[in-house]
């Protein structure tokens, strides 16, 4: 892409901290949905990519992932595809093991962090405490010298989360994201399964191009064509841009989180390119 094809997409953000620290809830607040409340155990077992719209016209993508210990693979994968992480840590809890694995994720990806102290309205909340923790694990704040922007908030009450929304797109400016939507999409699987009355889903994060309805692609093992596309609320919609998750029905097979989506001129195409990749 030449820099006269390239236009702003909305930053890609991960949500990431120990279980229970309050990672949904906070995308529930900012969804206004309740996902929290439809999850097995409270657990979150999957990557779930979220679009909005903030007052003001701005976008963002949310990915959330899930904090327990059994996850580190999607974790790792979630940390690799975005462009910023929110790392969610609970203030009367502090630093655990999950949150010290998503900073070393985030490190190893070179991705920036913004830090949510959450859960401030607990009476035994102590965010001097998580500062100094932070500290210790080298994620220097910007009220101690360092880049790392933070905000104390609660995702219950919804406590200072326009202000972290601010530090997020503060952050992804400085980043200066770019992509062309003019040329086929590529992207990569965030999650996929077999759905009884579907066939083989899979939730695609677009990277760069748009992915219309009809096209014809490769996913991994697999060739395709387009036969709808879904938003996150299951409304179909006619196409996607960079930085929008969207399912995508029409697969011929199940692909693996992480998988590279490349929509290709024509079924031959993709057809001919996933036979080699059979016989690899
Ligand atoms: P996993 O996906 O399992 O890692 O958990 P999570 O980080 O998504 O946490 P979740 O949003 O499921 O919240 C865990 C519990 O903390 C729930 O009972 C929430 O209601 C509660 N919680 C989340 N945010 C706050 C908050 O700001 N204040 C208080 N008091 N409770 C909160
Ligand atoms: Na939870
Ligand atoms: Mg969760």
């Amino acid at each position: 892409d030449t820099a006269e094809d390239l236009v702003s997409r909305p930053p890609v953000v991960t949500i990431m901290g120990h279980v229970d620290h309050g990672k949904t809830s906070l995308l529930d607040y900012i969804r206004k949905a309740n996902v929290v409340a439809g999850e097995a155990g409270g657990i979150t077992q999957h990557i779930g990519a979220y679009h909005v719209t903030l007052p003001g016209g701005r976008h963002i993508t949310f990915l959330d992932t899930p904090g327990h210990e059994a996850f580190t693979a999607m974790r790792a994968r979630g940390a690799q595809v975005t462009d910023i992480v929110v790392l969610v840590v609970a203030a009367d809890d502090g630093l655990m093991p999950q949150t010290i694995e998503a900073i070393s994720h985030a490190k190893n990806a070179g991705v920036p962090m913004v830090v949510a102290i959450n859960k401030i309205d607990l009476p035994q909340a102590n965010p001097g405490r998580v500062k100094q923790e932070l500290l210790n694990h080298n994620v220097v704040l910007e009220e101690f010298g360092g880049n790392v922007l933070a905000t104390e908030i609660s995702a219950k009450k919804g406590t200072n989360i326009g202000e972290l929304l601010d530090q997020i797109l503060l952050q992804a400016e400085i980043l200066d994201l770019k992509a062309n939507p003019d040329r086929r999409a590529s992207g990569s699987v965030v999650e996929a399964q077999l759905d009884p009355g579907k066939g083989p889903v899979a939730t695609v994060l677009v990277s760069n191009g748009t992915l219309h309805v009809g096209d014809d692609f490769i996913c991994g093992m697999f060739s395709g064509r387009v036969r709808a596309l879904l938003d996150e609320r299951g409304k179909a919609v006619k196409e996607a841009g960079p930085a929008i998750p969207v399912q995508i029905l029409g697969l011929t097979g199940v692909p693996m989180a992480g998988d590279q989506l490349s929509v290709v001129e024509d079924a031959t195409a993709a057809r001919d390119i996933a036979q080699r990749r059979e016989r690899l």
